[in-house]
């Protein structure tokens, strides 16, 4: 299984839980590459069997640019995108919490729900990673 991670982070947080992402699937022997939006070269999505991609979410609930150009520049809408996000519902609270993973989620129309991980993805929240993570890799459905 050939996975790629992209994804975008100003200040660690969503880097941190592409990371954690990232050993969990090497531990089921995935050859995973990590894409680092608006940095690495462009990344060909048609070379991965599953494509995940996270991001932060910007002011009011708004999309950073980086992953706005990001979706251009894959310019179609793989079917095997599963999305994360990192937040803070100090920012407008539940509606606007990862805002910008639920917008990646119904724009690639994704089979999963967003995880969706309020700032820190360490301690008690890495169990929530464990069960999407788990959802993701039985390509079911999951409503968290
Ligand atoms: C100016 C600003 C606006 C933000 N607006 C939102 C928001 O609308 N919704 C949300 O869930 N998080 C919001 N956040 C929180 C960030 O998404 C959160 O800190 C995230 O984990 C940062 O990711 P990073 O550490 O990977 O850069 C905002 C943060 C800043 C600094």
């Amino acid at each position: 299984m050939k996975t790629a991670i992209a994804y975008l982070s100003y200040s660690g947080n969503t880097a941190e839980t592409a990371e954690i992402i990232e050993t969990k699937l090497r531990s089921t022997g995935a050859m995973v590459d990590m894409h680092r939006i608006g940095i690495d070269r462009p990344l060909n999505p048609a070379r991965y069997d599953r494509l995940f991609i996270g991001t932060f979410t910007w002011e009011r609930g708004s999309t950073p640019d980086e992953v706005k150009d990001f979706v251009r520049e894959i310019g179609y809408k793989p079917d095997n995108i599963a999305v994360f996000g990192t937040g803070d519902t100090q920012f407008g609270g539940d509606d606007l919490f990862c805002l910008a993973a639920d917008k990646l989620v119904t724009f690639y129309a994704s089979k999963w729900e967003a995880l969706k991980i309020e700032q820190s993805p360490r301690g008690a929240q890495e169990n929530k990673i464990d069960n999407w993570l788990k959802g993701v890799l039985q390509h079911e459905p999951i409503f968290a």
